[in-house]
């Protein structure tokens, strides 16, 4: 008997997100959807699937894991933007901005990004590890077993370093996998004694070609926003970046156009934010190789609009949607939530919001082997306890899976 294949089943309903297209607007009945359907695992990778039934008969050596109950199954999540990686609270900025405060009141009241920087230099690298796993298992209960994870809290080489590893020290202990992106470009540091583009010209210079050495990560992400850097400013900086090899992504249009813009010259993984984008920055980005990521959470934690997700759907682009999680903006960081809000605003399909959450968000970070579940991926799969696929938005993010499998382990 080959004990390394596992034979999973019978399934409801299993969606496989399988032969969808990366970009454009999707309807339900493109969803290939299996009814008691089986899946055959060897190791970390799916090997097949199908009806348990056949697979039952053409695998008879594998171990099979029979369920009673019904369950529909679908690729596990991937939260392709967040900011789980930080010192304090910021509890004080969202009562301030409740009462009516503006931004500018909020930062010079001692809150804003510079507070949580000030609060994650005080940690150790161990204290901020310990704290970033404590929130991706969080969210690895609710289903995102992929999370990509900013830094952008330490802003000088030494401090950027310091999160950049202790997220991969926290990588290292979750089930969850961590993709860790550079956000040295988050703001100009206050203690920084010099204009911003010096600024980037020290971290262009100095933490970038170290990041490449000690291989702490291949993605370089930078705020562009009148609070923050220029299009011309991230200008120079991103061209080192590109040069060095790094992936780009810019957190962009969050209250101002102009990032999307330098994304889509760049050529960049994707876009996000994109909630003060016109239809021209619209136009250009669904004609782009690069993907637009709505953050319903920091639309949600503002009070502000919702990134125009339909538009940019039906002009051809590419939606997939984070949760943005950081204690700013976006405090709550519960994908699903977020994405069913999102989802009854915009009137996207249920298809739409399950690409832009599987497979749209794995291409935004390079990441070719999830997303799908087919023959050759990864066994990152959630079990929901319903009949219908249709329940999980339906019910607005309150279902939860009751069975998260990650790299063909049950967790
Ligand atoms: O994506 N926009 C810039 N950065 C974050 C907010 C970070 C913070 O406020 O701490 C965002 O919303
Ligand atoms: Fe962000």
């Amino acid at each position: 008997m080959d004990n390394s294949l596992k034979l999973i089943g019978p399934f409801r309903q299993l969606l496989t997100l399988d032969h969808l297209p990366l970009k454009g607007a999707l309807t339900d009945d493109q969803l290939e959807i299996i009814e008691q359907a089986g899946m055959v695992i060897q190791k970390e990778k799916i090997l097949t699937v199908g009806k348990f039934t056949t697979l039952k008969s053409d695998y008879s050596e594998a171990e099979i894991n029979e369920l009673k109950e019904d369950f529909v199954a679908l690729p596990s999540w991937v939260d392709c933007h967040t900011h789980i990686c930080f010192g304090g609270s910021r509890a004080k900025d969202f009562a301030m901005r409740n009462a009516g405060k503006t931004y500018l009141e909020i930062a010079e009241a001692g809150g804003g990004i510079w507070d949580t920087v000030t609060q994650t230099r005080k940690l150790s690298l161990e204290e901020l590890a310990q704290r970033t796993i404590i929130n991706a298992n969080r969210h690895l209960q609710e289903g995102v077993t992929t999370i990509e994870v900013k830094s952008g809290y330490g802003l000088n080489p030494e401090e950027e370093i310091k999160m950049l590893e202790a997220i991969k020290k926290a990588d290292s202990k979750t089930k969850a996998d961590l993709i860790p992106t550079c956000l040295a470009a988050h703001m100009k540091p206050r203690d920084f004694e010099g204009n911003a583009s010096e600024y980037l010209e020290l971290i262009s210079n100095t933490l970038l070609p170290l990041l490449k050495r000690k291989n702490l990560t291949n993605r370089v992400d930078a705020f562009i926003e009148k609070s923050a850097f220029s299009p011309q400013e991230i200008n120079a900086y991103f061209l080192h970046a590109k040069e060095l090899g790094f992936d780009l992504t810019v957190h962009a249009d969050q209250f101002s156009i102009g990032g999307t813009q330098v994304a889509v010259e760049f050529e960049a993984k994707s876009a996000d934010h994109l909630e003060a984008s016109g239809d021209r920055e619209i136009e250009l980005i669904a004609k782009s190789k690069t993907i637009a990521v709505a953050l319903p959470g920091a639309s949600i934690g503002l009070g502000v609009a919702f990134t125009a997700a339909r538009k940019i759907l039906d002009k051809g682009g590419s939606l997939a949607i984070a949760t943005d999680w950081n204690p700013g903006s976006a405090p709550m960081g519960d994908l699903v939530v977020q994405a069913s809000i999102l989802a009854t605003n915009e009137k996207l399909s249920t298809a739409e919001v399950l690409a832009g959450i599987t497979y749209r968000a794995a291409a935004t970070l390079n990441l070719s082997d999830r997303g799908v579940l087919k023959g050759g991926m990864l066994a990152d799969f959630n079990l929901f306890p319903t009949e219908s696929y249709q329940e999980i938005l339906y019910q607005q993010g309150k279902l939860k899976p009751s069975q998260i499998w990650k790299r063909g382990e049950k967790i």
